[in-house]
């Protein structure tokens, strides 16, 4: 008999859970104003909020957090970090910040001037939101088959080259500071950037003058993807991958708290010693002096450690086999989802399950509702309301997917866990008819909407 897959860890410590009663979660989101983001976490059985700083770290970055230099200057937790990020990497510079929306203020305010574009592949909406900010334009350059849940590719993150070069070709070079490259790309449901597509990007770039970026966040899982779909990298170390994609870019803005499996912390990686200089008083500025950037030395050096073990193989096969095993599951029960699964979540396809519900009531937002009614589980909405409103015209940016996301924390659930989460979205399936109406806005912020927004359920 062929041995069945087992996890590369055991847990040492674990965390108890709460359930509930349904009478009980749909009190407790009326009175979030059906925000899931207003929810205890109290009132959350299984919590797929987001992937982002809710991992398990290990007993040896337990020890780092021990060993963590609190000096205010030259830190040994700091150096821990840059040969960390030295080593992976290839950048020469880094700044410590406190998490990945924070290198994005810093880079930004060091790269961005108004009236710029920002080409890149379907940017974070944080990352859109400091490009606006500066009253710049993010362009999204993903290809099309990026915007298909059925459509199978296996670089659904991939840039469109001749969308790009549409850019550069109607614009100075002046006008755009950099391309974004985001790996994986979280917007579009995890999916990876392929090694040659980073690498046409690069060239292209390079012939108009125009350096590059990547948003890094999930960079471990993109390099996993290439080494097993991309054929020319199969018998490739996952850390020489790694070392190969960000030879390609100029620098990098990291949320750690995804693929270094760390609760807090983020980083800017840089080639070039002038930018690291531009940056560094944005840095001291907004997020603290140069060697710890709004982290305790602690943090900095279970980052360091956990980029390392978030670059291991067995790991990586381990948390995106883990992903891929649910949405087998939703498979099984005829519950569509976004095709192949991503990299740390996955992307239900909420337009094709409440087809009846109009785009204005917002179907990805009904969708999420549901399932924490029926089982306490909470996924995010990836749709209307994340996209936000255009800012200059003020109306509802309606984008081409309605997505219920739900991401997978590092080494944190079980299997059961994910069956239960399928159970829960096959018996919604199941009554997806008698779901008639969604929901309506009461009370918005102008800018990153979904965080606080209020709504209000509509009768039937
Ligand atoms: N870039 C990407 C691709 C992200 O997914 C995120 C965060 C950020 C940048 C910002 O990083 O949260 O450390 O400030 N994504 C989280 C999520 C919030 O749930 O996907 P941050």
């Amino acid at each position: 008999m062929n041995l069945p897959y087992a996890e590369p860890y055991r847990i040492k410590v674990v965390e108890p859970l709460t359930r509930s009663t349904r009478a009980q979660r749909e009190q407790w989101i009326r009175e979030a104003s059906y925000n899931l983001f207003s929810l205890r976490s109290d009132q959350v059985f299984i919590d797929l909020l987001t992937d982002s700083g809710t991992g398990a770290m290990s007993h040896y970055q337990w020890s780092e957090v021990m060993l963590g230099d609190e000096s205010y200057a030259g830190s040994l937790s700091y150096y821990k970090m840059k040969d960390a990020i030295n080593n992976l990497l290839g950048m020469p510079y880094f700044l410590p910040t406190h998490q990945g929306r924070a290198a994005e203020n810093v880079l930004f305010s060091a790269m961005i001037k108004q009236g710029d574009l920002v080409p890149g592949n379907a940017h974070f909406d944080t990352t859109k939101g400091h490009i606006e900010f500066r009253r710049a334009v993010a362009v999204d350059c993903t290809i099309n088959e990026g915007c298909s849940t059925t459509l199978l590719h296996p670089f659904k993150g991939n840039i469109d080259l001749n969308k790009l070069e549409k850019i550069y070709k109607s614009n100075p070079a002046e006008k755009i500071p950099f391309c974004l490259i985001t790996v994986t790309c979280n917007t579009n449901g995890g999916q990876p950037v392929s090694m040659e597509n980073i690498r046409e990007v690069a060239a292209l770039s390079k012939k108009y003058g125009i350096p590059v970026v990547f948003d890094a966040a999930r960079f471990a899982e993109n390099a996993y993807f290439i080494k097993v779909r991309e054929k020319a990298y199969e018998q490739h170390d996952i850390r020489d991958i790694v070392r190969e994609m960000f030879s390609y870019g100029d620098a990098a803005t990291m949320s750690s708290k995804k693929d270094a499996i760390v609760n807090m912390g983020g980083f800017i990686a840089m080639r070039d010693k002038a930018l690291y200089d531009q940056a560094s008083v944005y840095n001291i500025m907004f997020e603290g002096f140069v060697t710890y950037g709004g982290m305790a030395g602690r943090d900095m050096g279970a980052l360091a450690q956990g980029l390392m073990e978030g670059t291991e193989f067995d790991y990586l096969e381990s948390r995106i086999g883990q992903v891929a095993y649910l949405g087998e599951k939703l498979r099984e029960l005829g519950v569509p989802f976004q095709e192949p699964t991503g990299g740390h979540a996955v992307f239900v396809d909420a337009k094709k399950i409440l087809p009846q519900i109009p785009k204005e009531e917002y179907q990805a937002q009904t969708l999420a509702i549901e399932l924490y009614l029926e089982g306490g589980v909470r996924g995010v909405e990836i749709g209307t309301l994340m996209a936000d409103r255009d800012p200059v015209t003020r109306e509802n940016r309606y984008p081409a997917m309605e997505l219920l996301r739900l991401a997978i924390p590092r080494r944190t659930y079980t299997n059961n866990h994910m069956d239960y989460v399928a159970a829960c979205l096959g018996n919604i399936h199941e009554r997806r008819d008698q779901i008639r109406r969604g929901y309506r806005i009461v009370n918005e912020k102008p800018i990153m909407r979904h965080f606080t927004v209020e709504l209000e359920k509509l009768e039937v």
